[in-house]
């Protein structure tokens, strides 16, 4: 999020004690946006994820809750922190902190724009600080949790660069309503790992795709080819 360069809504929406200010970035199932919670002095700003109106079945609602019960309880330095989860007037939300920065695929996209090399080191430092998260989320006692979506937009850095991995959507765990049917592959194809596509299912994306989510397809000479699905 650049503060400045944000459209804001006019007027702002109002869910509860949450004040959507400016959309944020937008995915497969929801948007998310910069919003106000509470009033007055103690009032602060939040990032809501807000599941879209409109998708074509029930499973996304099934799926929204699923991830909002995960991600409630995972706290760690390279996980966007969630503050809170639920339903205000039949709209499920996840409240979390706002993250002022930029994720990896608009970083990605901007190097490419400008015919700069994605830097290695950058990818490097990226693809750690990403493994960090994922090793606690992966080891989280009792969750039996795989994101199987760790792709550059749901990797967020922020202007200090502190890099939090977002976007439990489709992960999987035990804790979980909706089930993965047999056959049926979840995340992008671009970020998948071999073994996941190769249909074992519990090797998936524990290494491959954080290291071609960072720089999988940037070559030294400077091309940055960010996959897109
Ligand atoms: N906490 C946050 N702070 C700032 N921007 C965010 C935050 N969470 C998500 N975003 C932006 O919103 C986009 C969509 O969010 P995400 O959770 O990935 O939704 P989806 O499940 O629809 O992919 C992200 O790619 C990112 O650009
Ligand atoms: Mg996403």
């Amino acid at each position: 999020m650049v503060m400045g360069a944000l459209e804001r809504l006019d007027p702002p929406r109002v869910l509860g004690d949450l004040t959507l200010l400016a959309a944020l970035g937008e995915g497969g199932m929801a948007t998310v946006y910069l919003a106000g919670v509470g009033s007055g002095p103690l009032a602060r700003m939040c990032a809501v994820k807000l599941l879209r109106a409109n998708l074509p079945d029930h499973d996304y609602r099934t799926r929204f809750l699923d991830e909002a019960r995960l991600v409630v309880r995972l706290h760690h330095n390279n996980i966007v922190d969630v503050r809170a989860a639920g339903e205000i007037d039949g709209q499920l939300y996840i409240a979390m902190e706002a993250i002022e920065g930029r994720d990896l695929a608009d970083v990605w996209d901007r190097c490419a724009e400008v015919g700069r090399a994605f830097p290695v080191s950058l990818a490097v430092y990226v693809i750690r600080e990403v493994l960090r998260g994922l090793h606690y989320a992966h080891t989280f006692p009792g969750l039996g949790l795989v994101h199987r979506d760790v792709s550059p937009s749901n990797m967020l850095i922020d202007w200090a660069g502190a890099v939090r991995l977002a976007d439990f959507g489709l992960a999987t765990s035990s804790l979980k309503a909706s089930l993965t049917l047999p056959g049926v592959v979840f995340g992008k194809v671009g970020y998948m790992s071999p073994e996941q596509r190769a249909t074992n299912p519990w090797t998936d994306v524990r290494m491959s795709t954080p290291c071609r989510s960072s720089c999988g397809s940037c070559s030294p000479a400077g091309r940055c080819a960010r996959p897109r699905a």
